[in-house]
């Protein structure tokens, strides 16, 4: 029978990736039988008894499976987090207004420990006792882990992990542990145990399209079946959970790197993170039909490295190696991808075939590539960041950390931040905004859109509370400024050009979105790196003026920009008033139509209904958002993204040349032979 060869066909195949995996399972499994051991300080000299400062310094009890620091045993509420400053004598400001100052050397056990509930304690302090205002406690102390909720941490809450586990694990801190029967970052991987029926809807190899005729429930045979896999397949390395994992479990705060965490009950809370959109990129991935366990097969290979864990952790721990990178977050990111690089190579056959032509890495931070190993610069970059380097050849970021100037070309090598014939601007993570959404910001029409154009964000030192460094935004936002400036600056000046529908303000209302919509134009310039605005323009039907030479925006290099945005070079923009102005209303109506034509590119849909039916299955809850986003069915980042890895499959000159393994997929060939 057809049908029973099918399955066995699937257990020969999966049973070739065991074979593959087993080796590397088998070390797994070794591995567990060593607890990792993560110190929370660093070595300790006189002077500094819990070595220097690092955010996981510790006084109290340090948890050493991932370097994060509690009460520990003997104490009323032993898993309570002692984070920071908390653990440590903290001085009042020696004037008023002035900083508190902790003392990192000095230990608050007196306080931290107390069972006396006139002193301000935190390890002993009954959370209702508290509330009713009945003890005291120490203020510095709060509760930044994640799967913790509540002023005393006393609510455990779900966790954030990659995919929630898929279903088949328990979620340790941002660590899957799977089930027995699944394995993988996500345990989304079926083993041998897990019934085909459980399987994840990307594994089931392929859709089969059964020529329905009632009558083939009888013995059988003439069938004229076709089994299709949806091109491009993207195999995804499950690295090792240094990568990833591990980066997600030790986070000292929990907002860092994740696109949501989970209140009290345990209800999706959607976080403002900008750099949420490499989880959410990976997620989908690693539930997509166009995923693969065959290597082989593959078109595309996805190297989940997250950038956006590693750096924000950064300073988090002492293994986390900082002090090996001149304090430089851009070389101490620089080797992680290096390390992947060697893991891969090392271990997998996948990448001296295409030279990495056909591996796709993902950079998230404010200018994405740029520092990425030579090594892997033959691969396709997923970025925020499009800087071609064709004006702005150096690190354009004020922030001295993340400068990737000093790195030297033997590790970086001199190749540009971007390259559009391979990689690809995605968009930045925004939080669903289920409100923006009912109220159809995007389609906003020009008759309503009453002023000409709007930008609002830092302006430089120019303006109460701005960034002090002349280099940041490439000093283009202090351009616009002097300019158009809406508000006034320190010296209580307006914008040269100043016009009443010209909005160029540092000052957030609360109808951020509001304003954008109720605006033609909407500036897109750069932070450090890029900065969302062009997200908020699009998702808002705003049309897009970027100004940022040489450096590309989402999707700049596959859709049509000048079909609903405009761009202005950054020594046009004294002109950029009599340019907008010169845009008859034809014209700009055709753009917002267009506008309105590719809002949902920008939007993390299928992450966003992905985690609907997690909450759907798992508590059969249906929040707002999730009816919100349900109604939309137009290509979102995702599905865009499918189709430049589609179109890439069959443009990219480099693979007419490499020589192909047979990549013949569908039917097993008994089947074949059947049919008639
Ligand atoms: C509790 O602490 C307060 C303030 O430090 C002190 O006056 C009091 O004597 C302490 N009570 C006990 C029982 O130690
Ligand atoms: C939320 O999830 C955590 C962890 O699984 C669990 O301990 C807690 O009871 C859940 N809370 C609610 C309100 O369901
Ligand atoms: C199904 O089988 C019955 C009896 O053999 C036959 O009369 C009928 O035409 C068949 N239907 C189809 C759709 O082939
Ligand atoms: C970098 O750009 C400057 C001007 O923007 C130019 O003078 C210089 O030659 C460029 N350097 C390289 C290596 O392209
Ligand atoms: C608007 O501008 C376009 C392009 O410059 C031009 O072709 C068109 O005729 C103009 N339409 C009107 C109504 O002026």
């Amino acid at each position: 029978m057809c049908e029973q060869s099918m399955a066995s066909w699937l257990v020969i195949y999966l049973k070739l990736e065991m074979a593959q995996l087993v080796a590397s399972l088998y070390i797994l499994w070794e591995g567990c039988s060593e607890r990792l051991h993560l110190d929370c300080n660093y070595p300790a000299s006189s002077e500094l008894p819990y070595g220097r400062w690092v955010v996981s310094i510790c006084s109290a009890h340090c948890d050493t499976t991932r370097a994060m620091c509690f009460c520990g045993e003997g104490t009323k509420y032993p898993n309570r987090p002692v984070a920071e400053a908390c653990g440590f004598q903290v001085k009042l400001p020696s004037e008023d207004g002035g900083p508190k100052v902790t003392d990192w050397a000095k230990a608050d056990f007196n306080n931290i420990f107390t069972k006396n509930g006139s002193m301000p304690g935190w390890c002993n302090v009954d959370p209702a006792d508290a509330y009713s205002s009945k003890v005291h406690f120490k203020e510095d102390c709060d509760c930044k882990y994640d799967g913790l909720w509540g002023r005393f941490c006393e609510v455990p809450v779900l966790c954030t992990c990659i995919n929630q586990c898929s279903g088949h694990g328990y979620c340790r801190g941002g660590f899957c542990q799977c089930e027995n029967g699944w394995y993988g970052a996500d345990c989304s991987i079926p083993s041998i145990v897990s019934s085909v029926g459980d399987w994840p809807r990307w594994l089931r190899p392929a859709q089969i399209d059964v020529p329905t005729n009632k009558n083939l429930t009888g013995t059988f045979v003439s069938l004229k079946a076709s089994l299709r896999r949806k091109r491009p397949l993207i195999y995804v390395y499950d690295l090792p959970p240094e990568y990833n994992s591990l980066l997600l479990e030790g986070r000292h705060f929990k907002l860092e790197c994740v696109n949501r965490i989970y209140d009290d009950r345990n209800a999706t809370l959607w976080t403002d993170q900008l750099y949420g959109s490499q989880m959410a990129l990976y997620e989908s991935i690693l539930a997509s039909p166009h995923r693969t366990l065959n290597g082989e097969e593959a078109d595309f290979f996805f190297v989940p490295v997250l950038d956006s864990c590693i750096i924000t952790r950064a300073d988090d721990a002492p293994h986390l190696s900082m002090k090996d990178h001149m304090g430089l977050r851009s070389s101490l990111t620089l080797d992680f991808y290096k390390k992947a690089y060697n893991h891969i190579v090392s271990q997998y056959p996948f990448w001296t075939r295409s030279s990495g032509r056909d591996h796709i890495w993902s950079f998230s931070w404010d200018e994405g590539a740029c520092y990425a190993p030579k090594e892997i610069w033959n691969s396709m970059m997923l970025v925020h960041w499009g800087n071609s380097n064709s004006k702005h050849n150096h690190s354009t970021t004020a922030y001295w950390a993340d400068n990737w100037d000093r790195i030297s070309s033997d590790r970086r090598g001199d190749h540009p931040c971007f390259d559009p014939d391979k990689d690809l601007v995605l968009p930045a993570w925004k939080i669903p905004d289920a409100n923006a959404v009912t109220l159809k910001l995007w389609a906003r029409p020009y008759e309503r859109r009453k002023k000409l154009f709007f930008f609002n964000g830092n302006l430089g030192p120019a303006y109460a509370n701005g960034r002090p460094e002349d280099t940041y935004s490439m000093g283009i936002r202090q351009k616009l400024a002097e300019e158009f400036g809406s508000s006034p600056n320190k010296e209580g000046k307006l914008g040269r050009q100043h016009a009443k529908d010209v909005i160029v303000t540092p000052l957030r209302s609360d109808n951020y979105h509001e304003d954008l919509a109720s605006s033609v134009f909407c500036g897109v310039l750069p932070g450090d790196g890029w900065s969302g605005r062009m997200e908020d323009s699009i998702l808002q039907g705003c049309i897009p003026v970027v100004i940022q030479d040489g450096i590309y925006l989402p999707y700049e290099n596959v859709l049509n920009y000048k079909s609903f945005a405009v761009r202005i070079r950054e020594d046009e923009i004294p002109d950029m008033i009599k340019i907008l102005r010169g845009f008859n209303k034809t014209e700009v109506t055709f753009k917002l139509a267009n506008v309105q034509k590719i809002w949902q590119r920008f939007l993390y849909r299928d992450s966003i209904l992905l985690e609907a039916e997690r909450q759907r299955n798992a508590l059969g809850r249906v929040d707002d958002w999730a009816s919100a986003f349900l109604q939309f069915s137009e290509d979102d980042v995702f599905a865009t993204f499918l189709q430049v890895l589609h179109y890439k499959l069959h443009h990219d000159p480099w693979r007419q040349q490499v020589d192909h393994q047979n990549k013949e997929f569908g039917l097993p060939r008994e089947c074949l032979m059947k049919t008639t």
